[in-house]
């Protein structure tokens, strides 16, 4: 049974050989993107990003447009008017028949509470009667809360 002895040591060797092998250390080097969410260039006008978001509400308000309008004097329809709707009391237009949740909820509609009532309507206005129209991407409604908040300006 020479051969196989004879392989039997060669297994062994090469284990060893293996075994005492001394690997290198690894060196981990970790890259994080520095600024890959950093703020506008030092010379970037404030006001074109802004504009740009106004115009990216503009269009995605497209989805509310089926109940709401915004031009200042067309009338309630499905849902309230929302023309100059930033600053104003909840609940607040004559022409339309709110949900008494809505109108004794004490809300006037500042930025952040119009995030949150547009991320979950029902949440933050329990029993309202906009039971659609939630936007659950944080910067859609971003802009499109820039984009009301810029209508009363135009007037
Ligand atoms: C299916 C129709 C519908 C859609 C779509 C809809 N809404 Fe509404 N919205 C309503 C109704 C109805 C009310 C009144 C709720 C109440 O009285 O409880 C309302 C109320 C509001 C109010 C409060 C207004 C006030 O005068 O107090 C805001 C702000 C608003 N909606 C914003 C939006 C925005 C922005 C969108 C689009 C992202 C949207 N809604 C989509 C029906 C809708």
């Amino acid at each position: 049974m020479k051969t196989g002895i004879g392989l039997g040591a060669l297994a062994l060797a090469l284990a060893a050989c293996s075994s005492s092998a001394n690997p290198e250390p690894v060196e981990q080097i970790i890259v994080r993107e520095i600024g890959a969410e950093a703020a506008p260039a030092a010379d970037a006008d404030p006001a074109d990003a802004g504009e740009d978001l106004v115009a990216a509400g503009r269009s995605a308000f497209a989805v509310c447009t089926g109940c709401h309008s915004v031009d200042a004097d067309a009338p309630s329809a499905a849902g309230p008017n929302l023309f100059d709707v930033v600053g104003r009391e909840a609940g607040a237009r004559d022409d339309f028949a709110y949900s008494d949740a809505l109108q004794s909820s004490g809300i006037v509609w500042a930025e952040g509470d119009l995030d949150a009532f547009l991320a979950a309507p029902m949440d933050v206005v329990p029993g309202t009667t906009m039971v659609s129209g939630a936007i659950s991407a944080p910067e859609q409604r971003a802009a499109i809360i820039a984009y009301l908040s810029s209508l009363g300006d135009e007037s």
